[in-house]
């Protein structure tokens, strides 16, 4: 029997030796010490023994176990360190190679004047305000002054969803929200930035484009706050050398009305193709609210005046930028956006 645990042990030592897995380990393991194994049926057949031999042979038993087990842990250490070396080895990183470029999206030009109109007007103590680009003929037209089947309605090509329902053609809309909202409270200064459609589609329009309107109402507000406020907003925008030339228009919804142009920045007044060897570039239509509008909307015209203003974001980014075709600000074509990759961020 002696022999027998002997042998069990020389050959379980050999296998633990030559064993080059943690399963393999784990197979010599069960072979040898396990509940059907080798030693533990050894134990079982004691019965068979004399009472003198009994104790030695199980003392015997014992010790091979505590043996191999002790093996076996020193082992499966060995094998689990090699493991994790082979896995560091093979995950190893090799921080001098060079990386692959990170290619870094870019603001696109649009919300970069209307991050920079935003921020000049709110410096200045405006609000900036959202309305639906989904609009009612309501406030897109009738409340500011322009009533079905009047005539200025067809300065602007519509989308009708249905016969009260259109995609709005003017930012001028949240005009309107904007005094239905405040009803006499004052004093109502915000812009309103934002998509507006109209049916057109060429080199200089597209059907999709964008706005932002200005809006200030309150006691004693007068033309020379809309000329003050305008040459900030151009010359910060288009240069400090801009001059301003305002000429009078017609806008449904105010009175006096006028379109501002200003010096052409390419030539700087001289005459360019940009500027139409005029000098003078137009920016935006303003005037001061006419008073059916703020009677309309809830304010009292004989306490309250105010002006509004309202100029087109793509022009802005195309003189700006230099943009010559303004689909281009719409056709999402990476070769175009990068070009703005951090431009003055
Ligand atoms: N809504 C006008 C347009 O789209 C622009 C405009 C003109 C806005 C005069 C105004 C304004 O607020 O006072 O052509």
């Amino acid at each position: 029997m002696k022999e027998q645990i002997e042998q069990i042990k020389n050959l379980a030592k050999e296998e633990i030796e030559k064993a080059e897995s943690l399963q393999a380990l784990d197979e010599v393991r069960v072979k040898a010490l396990g509940k059907k194994g080798e030693l533990t049926a050894l134990l079982r057949g004691m019965g068979a023994l004399s009472p003198e031999e009994r104790p030695i042979i199980g003392e015997l038993v014992n010790k091979v176990r505590d043996e191999l087990e002790s093996l076996i842990t020193n082992k499966e250490q060995a094998l689990q360190l090699m493991e994790l070396n082979k896995k560091l080895e093979s995950e190893k990183i090799d921080l001098t190679l060079p990386s692959s470029k990170i290619v870094r999206g870019s603001k696109h030009p649009i919300n970069r004047i209307i991050e920079e109109l935003e921020d000049l007007f709110v410096s200045m103590g405006y609000d900036v305000v959202d309305g639906p680009e989904l609009e009612t003929d309501e406030y897109c037209f009738e409340r500011l002054n322009l009533p079905k089947g009047h005539p200025a309605r067809d300065m602007q090509d519509t989308f009708y969803i249905t016969t009260e329902y259109l995609l709005r053609t003017q930012t001028s809309s949240v005009q309107a929200r904007t005094m239905m909202a405040n009803k006499e409270k004052t004093p109502i200064r915000v812009v309103c930035p934002g998509k507006t459609y109209r049916r057109d589609d060429d080199a200089t329009h597209s059907h999709q484009f964008g706005q932002i309107e200005g809006l200030v109402i309150d006691e004693g507000i007068s033309l020379a706050h809309l000329k003050g406020t305008l040459e900030v907003f151009v010359k910060h925008m288009l240069g400090e050398d801009s001059k301003l030339r305002f000429r009078p228009s017609y806008f449904p919804f105010t009175e006096p009305s006028y379109e501002v142009d200003v010096s052409c920045f390419k030539c700087g007044g001289k005459g360019c193709n940009l500027c139409k060897q005029t000098g003078w570039i137009e920016i935006l239509g303003s005037g001061m609210v006419h008073p059916n509008v703020l009677k309309m909307n809830g304010y009292d015209p004989e306490k309250y005046s105010g002006f509004a203003f309202g100029t087109g974001l793509d022009r802005l980014a195309m003189f700006k930028y230099g943009i010559t075709d303004i689909r281009l600000i719409y056709a999402n074509d990476v070769r175009f956006l990068n070009q703005f990759d951090r431009k003055d961020d």
